[in-house]
């Protein structure tokens, strides 16, 4: 089992990752306060006999599965669930499930009472690497992507990589696109991953993939929690990736892959990032794709995309859109383009 500590200024949380960390660490946490549990339709599916073991006594909530779910309603569905369950300030919430659970369930707990302990579940391959990590909670609103939400820290992460035996492949493919982000931040994760292209589905060594990645992220939120300066890097691919997100009903992690992937091109293009690792890095892009294509990604909404880009959280009053791009292995940098070079230079990208 491997424990890592994230210490920011308004608490220090432990992330726990191994098989046995539910068995040691729930009866501990569930005891000795009124509890309350945030699930997605699909995970009470598959664990309802889980859920039996630990949550026996608890109020489960179960929101339907997928990013339509993370909205303002359903944020108020739940915040009116626990105000009838009768929660006190010393109550905890546990979120079990993937990224949409995890950010809706931190919000709830950020917000109830000003805020109450949060436990994150993550049960997916993208929750277990990123989502759950960082304390970044929120939800969608008109039509932007996480534009309502708090830095609200979880006590505790508690990562159990066997919930991916029923993960299907899709999804084991979105999780990859937050690895590939790692890599492109991170020389140790890009070798890694480049060197194991054959493991990329095993579970051992997703395992290793997800301690990586973790004890990178734990560091950068360390450094810059509230993201003025280092934390944007963890925004590789994502200007983009939240535009086609928006426009292509695709998941996060397959739209991070394909934002990523033109992101990288346009920087390759700007001399921005070195042609060779930027290439190396658009390959890691390619096989991730490859694990299981989506037959209808045509492009065809390419201004659209440009045009949803202009929403996206990074973006200042300059009118020009902010996007952290790979420069060389281990280095990102802040490309700020205005919107019609953007336009210009994501068409080029789609064309290559
Ligand atoms: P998700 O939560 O929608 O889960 C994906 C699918 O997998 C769902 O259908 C879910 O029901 C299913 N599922 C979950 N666990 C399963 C399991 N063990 N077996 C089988 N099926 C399972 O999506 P996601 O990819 O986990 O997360 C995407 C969300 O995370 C987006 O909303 C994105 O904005 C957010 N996100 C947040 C951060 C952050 O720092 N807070 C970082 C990255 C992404
Ligand atoms: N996933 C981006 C962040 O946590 O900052």
């Amino acid at each position: 089992m491997e424990t890592i500590v994230l210490k920011t200024p308004s608490m220090e949380g432990k992330i726990y990752v191994g098989k046995d960390i539910l068995e040691k660490r729930l009866p501990v946490l569930t005891a000795g306060q009124q509890n309350f549990v945030l699930t997605d339709s699909n995970v009470y599916r598959l664990y309802k006999e889980w859920f039996v073991r630990y949550f026996q006594d608890t109020e489960i909530f179960v929101l339907e599965a997928g990013e339509a779910s993370k909205t303002f309603q359903s944020l108020y569905e739940i915040l009116s669930k626990m105000t009838g369950a009768g929660l006190h300030r010393t109550s905890r919430l546990f979120a079990v499930g993937g990224g949409v659970i995890g950010d809706i369930g931190g919000l709830a707990a950020a917000l109830y009472m000003r805020g109450i302990s949060c436990v994150q579940i993550p049960t997916t391959l993208l929750s277990q690497v990123d989502s759950s990590v960082g304390g970044k909670t929120a939800v969608d609103l008109g039509g932007v992507k996480n534009i309502v939400g708090a830095f609200y820290q979880p006590c505790e992460v508690l990562v159990d990589p066997s919930f991916l035996k029923t993960l299907p492949r899709r999804e084991i493919k979105c999780g990859l696109g937050e690895i590939v982000k790692y890599a492109a931040l991170n020389g140790e994760i890009f070798d890694l991953l480049s060197n194991n292209t054959e493991k990329w589905t095993e579970l051992a060594f997703l395992e290793a993939l997800i301690v990586s990645c973790i004890r990178h992220k734990a560091g950068v939120v360390e450094a810059d929690e509230k993201e003025s300066g280092e934390r944007k890097s963890l925004n590789v691919g994502h200007t983009t990736g939240h535009a086609i997100e928006l426009t292509s009903g695709l998941s996060h992690g397959e739209s991070v892959l394909y934002g990523m992937r033109l992101e990288t091109k346009i920087a390759m293009d700007l001399g921005v990032c070195e042609k060779s690792y930027g290439e190396a890095l658009v390959s890691l892009v390619d096989r991730a794709i490859a694990l299981e294509p989506c037959s209808d990604m045509d492009f065809k909404n390419i201004e659209q995309d440009a045009e949803k880009a202009r929403s996206d959280k990074k973006n200042t009053d300059d009118g020009k859109i902010h996007m952290a791009v790979a420069k060389a292995k281990g280095e990102w940098t802040m490309l700020a383009l205005p919107f019609t070079e953007y336009q210009d230079a994501l068409k080029n990208a789609v064309k290559k």
